[in-house]
């Protein structure tokens, strides 16, 4: 006879009948007489494994009564659905071979645990359902922007993560030492992928960004993953286009294969599966017209924090693109509307339930003599600039791009309170570890 092979338990289904190896840890264990049922969890999913007395030595039995939760080991069985639940499968256990017994109880039990313990944690925490669903998720996410941008004519483009010169503003700025010279961590790869766009046409980057951010919200992490398109020859209504098909393209992906994650999260997807083509395109200045009516004394000139955008996204189903903000509240690099140069052809898309602002973007200042005038008024170095503003000087072309926050995103789909279970290891203003 063969010797039993391992099997992942996601593919269980396909070795009814078989004796098979399942190779994970304690989930949690429950006895009845002579039965042990141990949930075994092995990161592909969880079975549950019968422990039945006239089936293994007394040995076994007792070890199996013993075993303390998240303890390592190999169990061998044979694999059988579930009596009542069609569709299920367990293993029906003839042995076990302990290999990792825990040196003290697991920290993180089935009890409830305040945040902080769980942050401290969060090395463990990551092997329970819920963050393991949202791992999941995650992933899935990257895999849909990658394959979005990857057969839709764009090139992935690496931008470097140590940098010259601020991107986003000067406040946000983690600095080093380089060799003797200050560096920034990057902002974001947006300059790069200008430069980028003019070499390939689409160009996309994707990669860890970073914000020496002094904000505590539960929307910023001073270390984030942002995707990044750039297209030559497009404007901001493309841009709007191409964000929203984009957008539309991941969440279905996202709802299609990872249903059974967002059950476990008990996400109401509802809310996701009307995230449908055409998003409603708005101006600022209704923006600020919509946060009258809802009773705030919102001006023009007013910049849109949490509050705000929730306020202004609860008038609409699906996400919302507000575009044309007052130059004073936008980066350096914007192009002015050429009918209100008081404006920039710039978007934000807010996603719906208060998630705000996942999206920001827009049309570049193709035009030297205006983007030097505007490094200057950023008071911006321009000689570290001047690499950049040599993309206007040899064959300039209008382009448009935008940024989407990965961990943003991943909140609003599993539809969690904080960004900081949105990443495996988030960096947070008071937090570098683990
Ligand atoms: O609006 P931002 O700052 O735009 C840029 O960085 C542009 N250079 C992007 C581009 O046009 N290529 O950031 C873009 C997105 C935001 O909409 C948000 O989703 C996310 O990045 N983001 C953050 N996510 C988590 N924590 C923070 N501190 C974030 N700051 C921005
Ligand atoms: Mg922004």
């Amino acid at each position: 006879m063969a010797l039993p092979q391992h099997v992942r338990i996601d593919q269980l289904a396909s070795h009814v009948g078989d004796t098979v190896l399942i190779k994970g840890w304690v989930y949690a264990k429950r006895s009845s007489g002579k039965l042990h049922f141990l949930q075994v969890r092995d990161g592909s999913g969880i079975a549950q494994c019968v422990v039945f007395k006239g089936d293994v030595s007394d040995e076994v039995f007792q070890q199996a009564d013993h075993l303390a939760q998240e303890t390592s080991l190999v169990v061998t069985g044979i694999v059988r659905e579930h009596q009542r639940n069609k569709g299920e499968y367990e293993v029906g256990v003839s042995a076990l071979s302990v290999i990792g017994v825990p040196v003290a109880e697991f920290p993180i039990t089935p009890k409830e645990h305040g945040v902080d313990f769980l942050m401290d944690h969060r090395h463990l925490w990551l092997r329970s359902r819920k963050q393991h669903a949202i791992l999941r998720v995650r992933a899935e996410l990257v895999a849909a922007i990658r394959d979005y941008f990857d057969s839709h004519g764009f090139t992935l483009v690496d931008a470097p993560i140590l940098t010259p010169n601020a991107c986003e503003g000067t406040s946000t700025l983690f600095e080093t030492d380089y060799h003797g010279d200050k560096a920034y961590l990057t902002q974001s790869g947006q300059l790069y992928m200008e430069a980028a766009a003019a070499a390939v046409g689409r160009a996309y980057c994707f990669g860890p960004t970073f914000r020496a951010e002094k904000s505590k919200t539960r929307r910023h992490l001073a270390e984030f993953w942002m995707v990044e398109p750039e297209v030559a020859f497009m404007d901001l209504d493309g841009d709007q286009d191409l964000a929203e098909d984009f957008l539309v393209s991941i969440i279905s992906r996202v709802l299609d294969r990872r249903a059974e994650e967002l059950k476990v999260l008990e996400r109401d997807t509802t809310v996701l599966s009307r995230v449908l083509k055409p998003f409603p395109r708005i101006r600022y200045a209704e923006a600020i017209q919509i946060l009258r009516d809802a009773g705030h004394d919102a001006k023009h000139g007013d910049d849109f924090g949490g509050d705000e955008e929730t306020v202004i996204s609860a008038r609409f189903d699906r996400p919302v693109i507000v575009t044309h903000y007052p130059v004073e509240l936008k980066a350096f690099y914007f192009k002015r509307d050429p009918n209100d140069p008081s404006v920039t052809l710039n978007m934000d898309v807010l996603a719906p339930e208060g998630y705000g602002e996942i999206i920001g973007g827009g049309q570049r200042e193709d035009d030297l003599v205006r983007l030097e005038a505007a490094i200057d008024l950023h008071q911006l170095p321009r000689d570290a600039f001047g690499w950049y503003t040599d993309l206007r000087r040899y064959g300039s072309f209008p382009h448009a791009g935008f940024g989407l926050g990965l961990e943003r995103t991943v909140g609003w789909v599993c539809g969690l309170k904080h960004v900081r279970e949105t990443n495996p290891f988030p960096r947070l203003l008071s937090r570098l570890s683990p």
